[in-house]
């Protein structure tokens, strides 16, 4: 009998082993499974498994995830695959694998479902009255003594058909085997992404394979056998487990091709899916079920030495009409027949499954080798997933997991990222019809952690969220800027965003705290911002983002009015709520922050632009030199949240939002007194030192708590502290807060949890994680203007457990590269590579570590800095 590894057919990632692994491997599976066995009896663990070793196959890093049982808790326990427009969860079934769907663009709402919906907005007709509404919110709020007010519901406007994203049901692959299954084990390879399945039954070894491939734009499953021909295998689809799902047409599109038809709401948007199966040396056919309404359809596979089934999946959206001269329709051709051809070429041009399978990997390690990090971490081929994470619960700190959860994010991010629409609440994977929050883009914190690690762990995933911003979130956001705020250039937009151009104020009783959010383009144009400060892309940047920046900037410049609170002559935003937070108020801290970057952004990008437009910059410099920095330190010594300085310091609320310019802005962490000094407020000559801001800024982070407190237990809060705590420098804090996610927020397969058990996946956190690791190994946060040096510190909060380790092909703003090493806690090696075209943005740069300057270059093209220690 062939052992298991032949059923992978001997291929090349899984050659060369420490010498442990080998003896392992040489044994037959058998003989493993028998000594585990015996292990079992004599131990007083509990037998349910029998593999004690991580899977011949499984990566020689030890960068995957490893299980002995099947999946059963979609969020706990299931593992992703995805190539950004398709994705599926897999349980690792043995008879029968159940693998559920998801098409990116597959939504219930908008103009699908009810064909006046406008993006929750208000009529033309009441931009007057708006006008009027706003002018008296502001003098309300302005005049009243604390300077708030209690409610602005009549500016705000019902969310229409919003809708949510939806899971597209399940392929059910059904096996006849009968038999105890025993040497089961699956798992997801990291370092290739793929993942797989292996049992045996009736002493014949089975293997699954499956993944999303991103050249293919589809996904795969493969079976093989040791036995000369699998069982009978049929392949069917179901949308039994997804509640709200209508029963879908199924029909034979050929012998051995289902095709499925189905809208998510009647009406809604329509989806049709294919799943073509292949089976060399079998039988295959295509039977319907005659007495079906609507129809049904199965593909039956006989005496098949292997078989692989491919799926293609789209709807009937499309992204590029989501302007006027579409009607904001959104709509896009019955994706029918693009399926076809998109499947047609796939054959044509595909001799084998092995070569579907080499494209894939070689695609998915081009994106991620990169860049790599090692935390000095030993890879534990011991220890099921499952068990890693039950343990660390009870004994914290374990550099292997922790090093895992960092390479978990760069997966999740390349398998969700690139496809049209950029990763939302739950990256491109959701069961349910209905999921909570709509697995929107939910934007006062959780798309953008989405994407604060991409730009400094090397990947090229953020076209999508930048299209999006383009496609929806601009054109619908002119009109909300013109009808709601009187507003006449640029655009807005508020919190919860669909794929529909939602970009009204959403009104769900006095929900100012969620709504009244129009800075989500601020903290975006950060994005945008760092997309040409680490690229230096001038193309993308004249095509793409300068308009967008200049667009979310012209907005504010019109909407900042002067501070008629404390006369103080600065200008500042009002009505304002500090996100999730009441009061509603103005000049918050975190709005002025932002726009200030913003600004900066502006000047910093105006000349590589090539903008000709002279009086758009002079006017947001005259803005920026009279506005309110957002920076004042309060009564009890902290940065306030608010102007008025109404902070509790019993306040733990999750978000962090005035400490937006520690992490992930620069207001904060690169504060000039020069230029952000200086104002004299209510008799109060402010013109602080830095280290006054950050020592203000350190109360309040402690006043915030630990990530834990009445509003939530959510992962993002955690890592958002751990990241907020490196940026001060304080290796021993950000360790505990990380861990601290870790222990409550990450489920066994790791994906992070809204909080403790819960059943809600929310994976902002699985990408705030990398983030947070990054900010303690590598900062340079931005600065205000090209002519302030690039500060660069190293291993800046370095916990004692990750004592040795590296960091190769980092990126950091202004083109540069950054390898790095460490031992015993302290650098060895650092080296910056200036690419050979930086488009002119040279700059100076200085290399700290430890307080002190470790070394100085300047950013001309193909600069390399060697610093040895
Ligand atoms: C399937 O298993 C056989 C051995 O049983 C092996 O020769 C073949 O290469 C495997 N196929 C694939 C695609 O891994
Ligand atoms: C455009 O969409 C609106 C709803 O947003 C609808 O009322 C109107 O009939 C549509 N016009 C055309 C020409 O389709
Ligand atoms: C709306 O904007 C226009 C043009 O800027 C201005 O003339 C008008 O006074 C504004 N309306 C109100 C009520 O503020
Ligand atoms: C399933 O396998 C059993 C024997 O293992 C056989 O008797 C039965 O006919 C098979 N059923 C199908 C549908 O192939
Ligand atoms: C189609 O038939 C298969 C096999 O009987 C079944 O498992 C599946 O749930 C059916 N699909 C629908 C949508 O009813
Ligand atoms: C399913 O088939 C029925 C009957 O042919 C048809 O009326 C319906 O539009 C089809 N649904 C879809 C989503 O294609
Ligand atoms: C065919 O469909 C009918 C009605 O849904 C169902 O009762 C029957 O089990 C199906 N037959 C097969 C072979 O799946
Ligand atoms: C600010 O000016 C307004 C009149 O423009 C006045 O009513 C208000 O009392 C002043 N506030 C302070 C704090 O001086
Ligand atoms: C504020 O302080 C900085 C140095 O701390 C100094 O350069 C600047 O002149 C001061 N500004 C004012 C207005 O005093
Ligand atoms: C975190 O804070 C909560 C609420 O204050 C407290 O109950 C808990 O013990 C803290 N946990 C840790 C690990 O600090
Ligand atoms: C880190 O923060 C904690 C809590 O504020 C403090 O006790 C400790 O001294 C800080 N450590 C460093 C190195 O600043």
């Amino acid at each position: 009998m062939d052992s298991p590894i032949a059923l992978l057919g001997g291929r090349p990632w899984a050659v060369i082993l420490p010498l442990f692994r080998l003896i392992r491997r040489v044994l037959p599976q058998d003989i493993q499974l028998w000594l585990s066995q015996i292990s079992c009896i004599l131990s007083i663990s509990t037998c349910a498994s029998v593999i004690r070793f991580a899977p011949s196959g499984f990566p020689d890093s030890g960068n995957g995830l490893w299980y002995t049982s099947p999946g059963t808790k979609w969020a706990h326990d299931l593992l992703p695959i995805g190539n950004g427009h398709l994705a599926a969860m897999l349980p690792g079934g043995t008879t029968q694998e159940s693998i559920q769907l998801n098409i990116e663009s597959l939504w219930s709402g908008g103009p699908f479902q009810d064909p006046t919906y406008n993006g929750g907005n208000n009529l033309p007709s009441q931009r007057t009255q708006l006008a009027e509404d706003m002018q008296r919110i502001r003098q309300t709020i302005f005049s009243s003594p604390s300077g708030t007010i209690d409610n602005i519901a009549e500016i705000m406007t019902p969310a229409g058909a919003y809708g949510s994203y939806a899971g597209a049901g399940y392929i059910l692959v059904t096996m006849n085997t009968t038999g105890l299954v025993s040497g089961y084990v699956r798992w997801l390879d990291l370092d290739t992404a793929v993942q797989r399945t292996m049992w045996s039954q009736k002493g014949v070894h089975f293997v699954r394979e499956s993944f999303c491939s991103h050249p293919l734009q589809a996904c795969v499953q493969h079976i093989n056998t040791t036995a000369s021909t699998l069982p009978t295998l049929t392949y069917a689809y179901s949308v039994a487990a997804e509640t709200g799902l209508p029963l879908p047409n199924i029909t034979c599109f050929d012998s051995s091709t289902l095709r499925i038809r189905n809208v998510i709401l009647d009406p809604g948007m329509l989806y049709e899916i294919l799943v073509r199966v292949e089976a060399p040396g079998g039988k295959i056919s295509c039977t319907a079920n005659a007495s079906s309404s609507p129809s049904n359809a199965t593909l039956i596979v006989t005496h098949a030495s292997e078989a692989w089934v491919t799926w293609f999946g789209d709807t009937d959206y499309d992204i590029a009409a989501g302007d006027s001269t579409s009607n904001f329709s959104f709509q896009g051709p019955d994706p029918h027949n693009n399926l076809i051809d998109l499947m047609s070429s796939v054959y044509a041009n595909t001799d084998s499954y092995t070569s579907i399978l080499d494209a894939h990997i070689s695609d998915y390690v081009s994106l991620t080798d990169r860049f790599s990090i090692s935390l000095g971490q030993t890879p534990d081929f011991k220890t099921p997933t499952d068990q890693i994470v039950a343990s660390y619960r009870s004994h914290i700190g374990n550099p292997y997991l922790e090093w895992l959860l960092f390479n978990y994010g760069r997966y999740l991010l390349v398998s969700s990222a690139r496809g049209i629409l950029p990763a939302n609440l739950q990256g491109k994977w959701a069961d349910a019809h209905s999921n909570a929050w709509g697995s929107d883009y939910y934007s006062n914190i959780n798309i953008q952690m989405n994407y604060w690690f991409a730009e400094m762990a090397n990947l090229d995933v953020t076209r999508s969220l930048f299209d999006y911003f383009e496609n929806t979130w601009v054109p619908r956001g002119r009109y909300t800027a013109e009808i709601l705020y009187n507003v006449s250039r640029g655009w807005v937009t508020h919190n919860e965003m669909n794929i529909f151009g939602h970009t009204g104020m959403k009104l769900s009783g006095n929900s100012a705290l969620w709504a009244n959010y129009p800075e989500s383009n601020a903290w975006m144009m950060i994005h945008i911002w760092d997309h040409l400060d680490y690229t230096n892309d001038v193309k993308w940047w004249r095509r793409q983002g300068w308009p967008l920046l200049k667009g979310a900037a012209s907005f504010h410049l019109e909407k900042l009015v002067e501070d008629l609170h404390f006369n103080d002559t600065t200008l500042v935003t009002v009505p304002c709520n500090s996100p999730e937070q009441t009061p509603i108020t103005f000049g918050c801290a975190h709005s002025q922050q932002l726009i200030w970057q913003m600004f900066n952004a502006v000047e910093k990008g105006f000349v590589i632009a090539g903008d000709s437009d002279i009086g758009f910059l002079d006017a947001i410099r005259t803005s920026r030199e009279k506005m309110d920095m957002g920076l004042r330190i309060g009564r009890w010594g902290q940065l306030q949240e608010w102007k008025v300085d109404i902070d509790q310091p019993t306040d733990t609320h999750r978000h962090l939002s005035h400490l937006i310019g520690l992490y992930p802005g620069y207001a904060i962490a690169s504060y000039s007194p020069s230029l952000q000094g200086g104002l004299t407020v209510g008799g109060t000559f402010m013109n602080y030192t830095k280290k006054q801001v950050l020592d203000a800024a350190e109360i309040s982070l402690i006043h915030r708590g630990n990530g834990t407190g009445p509003d939530a237990d959510a992962g993002w809060e955690k890592v958002w502290r751990a990241a907020a705590w490196a940026q001060l420098g304080n290796g021993t804090e950000f360790y505990k807060e990380l861990t601290y996610a870790i222990e409550r927020n990450f489920a066994q397969n790791l994906f992070s949890l809204y909080t403790y058990g819960s059943t809600i996946f929310q994976i902002d956190a699985n990408f705030g994680y990398p983030a947070a690791v990054l900010n303690a190994l590598i900062q340079a946060p931005d600065v205000a203007s090209m002519s302030i040096p690039l500060e660069v510190t190293l291993l800046p909060a370095l916990p004692l457990s990750w004592s040795s380790g590296s960091v190769r092909g980092a990126r950091i703003r202004g083109g540069i590269t950054l390898d790095l090493s460490w031992k015993r806690g302290k650098p060895n090696m650092a080296k910056f590579t200036v690419d050979d075209d930086v488009a002119g943005q040279v700059r100076d740069v200085n290399v700290n570590y430890a307080g002190r300057v470790v070394g100085r270059f300047r950013s001309n093209p193909g600069t390399i800095k060697n610093i040895r220690f």
